[in-house]
């Protein structure tokens, strides 16, 4: 209440003024003295200008500094090497950047909680498995266990010994950790499970003797406290190496890369789709129907250099040459000529001529004429099994069709090939083929 005058003063003034006005009009109503008035009003005009010039003189005042202050950046910055760079780092005072302040003493104690494996980091208690029993019962063993041994499918604290190297190996505080630093730190920290944070030093100092107690390493006499807590060897503490990969072994897996002439030569000599058996109706949309061994790239170690177009060439000009030097017969023998290059397309699957075999599809001598689907221990798809069922027998117009469109013409068909899409090349490849009558 002593502050309430203080705060309440302005507004009282403001009520002052209000009140003032309304006294004004009152006397005036009233037809009091009306140089009481006008007194009135000069009062109020002057206390105004008085106010009014208190007021000038501050904002004169605070002009000056600003001006003051103006001025000495003006010199600061006229008396500085003219080669200050505009991008170097501001400079600091005294070289810092003058915000915050130090870290007091208590407030890095606080953040400062971990304890190291000497020990180092350990507030002053001490505890023994005697009385850490009793607490372990009352905080812990609802999920661990009163013997530390896990209940349902909460951590195992004890055991496990001589498991680590078992295919499923228990992995508890005596058997697998290697430091008794850690127990402390954890337990401290974040147990009992929700509800971190509430034990004592001396409380845990018992409970962690009661982890080891339980583990059989040590009797319930033994009293832990912080200087001997870092001393205590854990079963596994040299279960644990030091990963030396990157001086032990990185030398021996960094051999220099051969980076030219490795190899003669690189040739690629079949599409997985010829080796893998495609799916009768699987990817007949996919790119790959449309592969063939011809025109794939290969390389060479000279220069490692890609040259299908350069290799191309050379073979058509070799035929050009072939063909210019003997000229076919006639017309008919040119055309077969020219199915054969056709063929070419054909010959990873396909095999013709005499004693030719069934490859990935089924030999083709004797086409014309022949019933559909209907070579000797060849297994076809079900559309040509239909075929075959049917009568239906291979002629011009129906060959021309399939090879046009195998896919559409024999819907569900197993070969994998997209189609010759020159009508020339489909006129060649029958006249060659049907140039083999076969056996
Ligand atoms: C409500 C159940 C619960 C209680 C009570 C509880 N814990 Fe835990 N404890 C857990 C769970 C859950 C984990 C595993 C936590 C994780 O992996 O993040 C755990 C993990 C641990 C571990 C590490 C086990 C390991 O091998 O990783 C220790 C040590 C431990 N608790 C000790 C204690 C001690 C000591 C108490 C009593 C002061 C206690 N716990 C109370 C549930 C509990
Ligand atoms: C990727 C392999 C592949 C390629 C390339 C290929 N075929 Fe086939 N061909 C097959 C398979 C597999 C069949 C059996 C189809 C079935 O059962 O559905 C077949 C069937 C045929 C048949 C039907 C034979 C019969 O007995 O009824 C003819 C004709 C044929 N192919 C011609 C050609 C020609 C000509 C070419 C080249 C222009 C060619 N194929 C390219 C795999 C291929």
């Amino acid at each position: 209440m002593s502050k309430s005058p203080n705060i309440l003063l302005p507004a009282l003034g403001v009520t002052g003024i209000v009140l003032g006005g309304a006294y004004g009009t009152m006397t005036r109503s009233y037809k009091a003295d009306e140089a009481d008035i006008a007194r009135a009003q000069a009062q109020a005009a002057e206390a105004r200008l008085v106010s009014q010039e208190e007021a000038n003189t501050d904002l004169k005042s605070q002009i000056a500094l600003v001006q003051d202050t103006a001025k000495a950046k003006i010199a600061e910055l006229e008396a500085r090497p003219a080669t200050v760079s505009l991008t170097a780092p501001a400079p600091m005072h005294d070289g810092a950047m003058g915000l915050g302040r130090e870290a007091l003493v208590e407030e890095i104690a606080a953040w400062d909680v971990d304890v190291l494996p000497d020990g180092r980091g350990l507030p002053a208690g001490t505890g023994n498995a005697f009385d850490g029993e009793e607490l372990f019962a009352d905080k812990c063993a609802a999920c661990h266990g009163d013997f530390a041994e896990g209940v349902d499918n909460w951590p195992v604290l004890a055991g496990g010994f001589d498991t680590l190297a078992d295919e499923d190996p228990v992995k508890t505080v005596g058997s697998y950790w290697p430091h008794l630093s850690t127990v402390y730190d954890y337990v401290y920290r974040s147990m009992p499970f929700g509800e971190a944070g509430t034990l004592t030093p001396d409380e845990t100092y018992a409970i962690v003797a009661y982890i080891l107690y339980s583990n059989d390493l040590i009797d319930d006499e033994f009293e832990l406290t912080h200087v001997n807590l870092g001393a205590f060897e854990m079963p596994n503490k040299n279960g644990f190496i030091i990963d030396d990969r990157p001086k032990a072994e990185y030398a021996a897996w960094s051999a220099e890369p051969c980076m030219s002439n490795c190899k003669d030569e690189v040739t690629v000599t079949m599409r997985s789709v010829f080796l893998v058996n495609t799916p009768e109706d699987g990817g007949s949309e996919s790119v790959m129907n449309n592969a063939t061994v011809e025109g794939l790239p290969s390389f060479t170690s000279a220069g490692a250099s890609f040259i299908p177009e350069a290799e191309a060439k050379v073979e058509e000009t070799v035929e050009v040459a072939a063909a210019a030097v003997e000229e076919p017969a006639d017309e008919g023998a040119a055309l077969i000529k020219a199915g054969e290059k056709v063929f070419k397309k054909c010959k990873a699957c396909h095999a013709v001529g005499d004693g030719a075999k069934n490859k990935s599809g089924p030999q083709l001598n004797a086409l014309l004429g022949r019933t559909m689907g209907s070579v000797d221990g060849f297994k076809y798809s079900n559309v040509f099994k239909a075929a075959y069922d049917e009568g239906r027998i291979w002629d011009e117009a129906s060959l021309t069709e399939f090879l046009a469109k195998p896919k559409s013409y024999m819907k569900g068909t197993k070969m994998s090939f997209s189609g010759l899409k020159k009508e020339g090349d489909q006129v060649a490849i029958i006249a060659y083929l049907n140039s083999f009558l076969g056996d």
